[in-house]
């Protein structure tokens, strides 16, 4: 992960530097660092920890930084090496004259490192990255000319990378590079910028340029080259990003987590205002870029995705199954990458991803490409490197996601899943229109449903008191909601550390019910519907073993008070559109013991927002 900036012009660096690593903290936050040029040296400067802790450092010698007329600056999700100032970027050359900041993993660092110790190059950090500026000062001491040191060095790296190299004696001049992680160059009035994502640089200009894979930009506040690998002169792709500036604040929440979940009323009311506009009309989804006739020949879908979006595919795969009887294969991008996947051209990969940057999504939907299938991708990122890969591009215009724990993303995700399914039933012209427009009724007046949960969060804040010092929490469902479980139980793991599993409640007691006493919470997801009466006898299993039970139900029945401790109600729904109601109070309820706890709840320990690695 970890996130890049660099500045050459005019403007005060360390402000631009600061600033635009503070909008890229979602990608990582365990330490952080910045190179300026001063006093015709470079100068680095690193903190452990938050990007507090660097500005802190800073503060003495802010004003005189600031004059510098170039530099560049990373924050860190650390792969190699642990957090700390030593490992924290830019990392630099024997001399220090070459600095670089780097985003991706180098994986032949090792032999490299071996090659370089024997050439007299003598390594400081545990980081991959260190090995990059000792080949490229090494190859700079060769060619003396730094496009060429980047371009050969290049060639010699395997792994994935975004670079931003600065040297002493090339003034006011930055190269960049990328393969595999994105990087974005912003163009100003004799300035330039650059960055791993469009926020850290949007402030300052809309104009643009996604930097291709192999491509190596040099820039001087008055110019910005392009090549190719071989150093070839490129025309560069110049873009007006569709961004306006923002200022994301909490509005009053204490976190930005808590604003999100609270969001989402709105969210689903966007997303449902372009594509349904009316319960017997049909979907409209133009993004769709199949034919009705391909849409027709479907035999197979794939879906991949990591965490919560994994989750929300979950779901999707239940519901197209339901309203389109086509096969649906869910599996994390992970898993998929590493063995033999059978697609063919009637095959439709969906790729799911909030950011549009996880690296293992995008390795796999570039795989299934190269089969020829049809890749749709459903993201909150329109600008991200899955969506420009995408054949066809859902997006979920869920809002910008401050909060690493993905909510609001979450049910857009799964609000787009049931529009796509709808719309593929609705050209396959199967299913009967009375389902279909039922599930659209319900789909409309799900924000207001959703709302009520939220008018009575008391209820689960008091439920959250209850059971903080809990150790460890199941969550059990069946059917559509299993997902829900999942994902109730990996929002508590994300944010409280506690340890928390979802299973499937029949698998109960195929093994998990051995752990069950008096001390552990087992949170029934209990639905009306199908599987209703099925998850009400699992709970009296674990009941009979003392477990501690919740529920989280939108059944009156009143002899619930007998099985369950506490009992968390939602608004009585349909039990196809259950989870996008079922999971707010799951998001409440991980979110109240978080703050119990005192837990750093936007920014959980060891995660980040964007996985860009493997
Ligand atoms: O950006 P993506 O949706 O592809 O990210 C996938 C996961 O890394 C992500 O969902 C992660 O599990 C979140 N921290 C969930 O809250």
């Amino acid at each position: 992960m970890c996130g890049i900036v660099g500045y050459v012009g005019e403007k005060p660096v360390v402000d631009i530097l600061l600033e635009g690593l503070s909008k890229l903290e979602y990608r990582g936050y365990d330490s952080s660092g910045i190179a300026v040029n001063c006093d015709d040296k470079i100068e680095t400067y690193k903190a452990k920890g938050k990007l507090q802790n660097l500005r802190n450092l800073i503060e003495p010698i802010h004003g005189k930084l600031n004059k510098s007329s170039y530099g560049i600056g990373h924050i860190r999700w650390a792969t190699h090496g642990s957090p700390n100032e030593i490992n924290a970027h830019p990392h630099s050359c024997n001399c220090g004259k070459l600095v670089i900041v780097h985003n991706g993993i180098i994986e032949n660092f090792k032999q490299l490192k071996e090659m370089l110790t024997n050439c007299g190059c003598e390594f400081r950090s545990q980081t991959d990255t260190e090995t990059v500026a000792h080949l490229i000062a090494h190859k700079f001491g060769e060619y003396n000319d730094l496009k060429k040191a980047v371009s050969e060095a290049t060639k010699q790296i395997e792994g994935t990378y975004a670079l931003c190299v600065i040297h002493q004696d090339v003034k006011d001049t930055i190269v960049v590079t990328k393969r595999n992680a994105p990087l974005i160059i912003g163009i100003g009035e004799n300035e330039h910028y650059v960055a791993s994502d469009v926020p850290a640089i949007i402030q300052y200009t809309k104009k643009a340029v996604y930097l291709e894979d192999n491509q190596i930009a040099v820039l001087t506040p008055s110019t910005m080259e392009l090549f190719d690998k071989n150093l070839n002169k490129l025309e560069p792709k110049v873009e007006i990003l569709p961004w306006e500036s923002m200022s994301l604040s909490k509005m009053g929440f204490k976190h930005f987590m808590l604003k999100e979940i609270h969001e989402q009323p709105d969210v689903v009311r966007n997303i449902l205002t372009d594509k349904l506009t009316g319960c017997d009309e049909p979907i409209q989804l133009n993004e769709v870029k199949l034919t009705k006739d391909e849409l027709k020949k479907l035999n197979r879908i794939q879906v991949v995705a990591c965490g919560t979006s994994l989750h929300a595919a979950m779901v999707g795969k239940y519901i197209i199954e339901s309203l389109c009887s086509i096969p649906v294969d869910v599996e994390p991008s992970s898993e998929y990458i590493y063995r033999k996947t059978v697609t063919d051209e009637n095959t439709l990969v969906i790729g799911v991803s909030q950011s549009g940057e996880t690296a293992d999504t995008i390795t796999a939907i570039r795989q299934s490409k190269a089969r020829n299938s049809h890749i749709l991708v459903i993201t909150n990122r329109p600008d991200s490197t899955m969506a420009r890969d995408a054949d066809s591009l859902l997006p979920v215009n869920a809002g910008i996601e401050v909060s690493v724990a993905a909510t609001k993303s979450y049910v857009a995700q799964l609000v787009s899943f049931y529009l796509l399914a709808i719309y593929i039933a609705e050209i396959q012209g199967k299913m009967d229109k009375d389902t279909l427009t039922n599930i659209k009724n319900e789909l409309v007046i799900l924000p207001q449903k959703i709302e009520m949960i939220l008018a009575h969060k008391e209820n689960i804040q008091a439920c959250a008191r209850m059971y903080s010092n809990s150790r460890n929490f199941i969550y059990i469902a069946r059917g559509i909601n299993y997902a829900t479980a999942l994902e109730g139980a990996l929002k508590l793991k994300e944010i409280s550390y506690i340890n928390a599993t979802g299973y499937p409640a029949g698998e109960l007691k195929h093994g998990p019910i051995a752990m069950l006493d008096e001390t552990l919470p087992v949170l029934s997801i209990l639905m009306s519907g199908m599987v209703y009466d099925k998850i009400l006898s699992n709970s009296e299993e674990a009941k009979a073993r003392n477990a501690k039970m919740i529920a989280l139900t939108d059944s009156d029945d009143e002899n619930l008070k007998e099985l369950f401790d506490f009992i968390i109600k939602v608004p009585k729904v349909q039990e196809l559109v259950s989870p996008i109601l079922s999971i707010v109070p799951l998001q409440l309820l991980a979110y109240y013991i978080a703050e119990f706890l005192g837990k750093d709840v936007d920014q959980p320990r060891n995660l980040a927002k964007s996985v860009t690695v493997e």
